[in-house]
């Protein structure tokens, strides 16, 4: 064999060498690996990736100078002669709020809303001569704004008669949550507590009638509450998560307000269920307003913001809006702005 010829054998040899190779491999694209579940619904994610939310606690204490209102202050106080919700959504969205949450409803049963089920509401107050409902006037700003709307309605009703009645009760909840659910568009958070009366240890709230009222009238909410379904309480009201704070979580592991807190806190490595925390907590000490207290300063806001949404959580940041109705001066001037 000559010298060239050689080299044309081991020419020939390479290249048959390399079409073999590349015929035994697929020529397709190799798929992605099965996801290790659990896995984040799509509203789950939406939520995660809007960083911050903003509770508006607003109603009746706004004008008592209270927190805990009882249930019997006349409709008469409840007056924010200048309210303007897209004040309150102009303030969230310059700040780099992605959803504002109004307490539609508090443990006071004071509706901001004129429900048919009550007429402790906005109805029976000299706002708007009783005219007004600020629950639309906040979803239609946050609609022009592009901000998504949760609502609160307290579980907790210390002005209705029925409460206390567990049937009944119940039937009104689920009746006012409905009217929440259908006059406003669409609502992207349902939040809610397991508070209830001390007199009333008897009483039961159908967590699980209400869950599925929720998911069937709006699809894209995620439930919040101490045990989700959705999303969980951190457990504390500082706004801080833990240093290891896992989206993984048990549901069955933790009871509506009876809550396990460092199993809130850190979450579950072994949790079969995916139930990110939210980190609730408010800008001022109480958490509606009051003229007496000031707001926190910018730098406690920006630690906050580092140890919720720093540590795997949305911040839930409340910014009680004052008795003119607008969100007071000093508070907004402590925005950790994330532009
Ligand atoms: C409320 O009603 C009174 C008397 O009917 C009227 O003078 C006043 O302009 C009304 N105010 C508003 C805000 O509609
Ligand atoms: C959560 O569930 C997993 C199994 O799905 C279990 O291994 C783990 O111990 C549970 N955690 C708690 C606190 O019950
Ligand atoms: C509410 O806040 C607005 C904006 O800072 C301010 O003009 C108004 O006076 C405040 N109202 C009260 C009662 O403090």
């Amino acid at each position: 064999m000559s010298h060239s010829q050689m080299i044309l054998l081991i020419l020939l040899s390479l290249l048959s060498s390399l079409s073999s190779s590349s015929s035994s491999s697929n020529p397709f694209l190799k798929p992605p690996p099965i996801p290790i579940l659990p896995l984040p619904s799509a509203s789950q994610l939406q939520w995660q990736l809007g960083h911050m939310a903003l509770f508006l606690h607003f109603g009746p204490n706004t004008f008592t100078d209270s927190e805990w209102g009882t249930g019997r202050v006349d409709p008469y106080i409840f007056d924010p002669y200048n309210l303007d919700p897209s004040q309150w959504v102009r303030v969230a969205k310059e700040s780099g709020f992605s959803r504002v949450i109004l307490t539609a409803k508090h443990h006071d049963g004071f509706c901001l809303w004129p429900s048919k089920y009550t007429d402790y509401s906005v109805r029976s107050s000299p706002w708007r001569n009783g005219t007004g409902d600020v629950v639309a006037e906040l979803a239609k700003a946050a609609m022009d704004a592009g901000i998504g709307l949760g609502l609160y309605l307290s579980p907790w009703d210390r002005h209705e008669a029925c409460y206390g009645k567990t049937l009944d009760y119940n039937e009104f909840y689920m009746g006012q949550m409905t009217e929440l659910l259908t006059r406003y568009g669409d609502i992207k958070e349902v939040w809610l507590d397991g508070a209830k009366g001390e007199e009333e240890k008897d009483m039961e709230y159908f967590f699980d009638t209400w869950f599925s009222l929720i998911h069937q009238l709006q699809p894209g909410a995620v439930i919040f509450s101490d045990a989700g379904p959705d999303t969980r309480w951190i457990g504390d009201e500082a706004g801080v998560g833990g240093s290891t704070c896992w989206s993984l979580f048990n549901r069955s592991a933790v009871k509506i307000g009876d809550t396990n807190a460092k199993y809130a806190m850190e979450g579950d490595p072994l949790g079969h269920e995916w139930v990110p925390a939210e980190c609730d907590v408010s800008i001022r000490p109480g958490w509606f307003w009051h003229a007496s207290e000031v707001p926190k300063s910018a730098r406690t806001l920006l630690d906050i913001y580092y140890k919720s949404v720093g540590r795997n959580c949305l911040l839930l940041l409340n910014v009680p809006p004052n008795s003119s109705g607008l969100i007071s001066a000093e508070d907004i001037q402590q925005y950790p702005g994330r532009k």
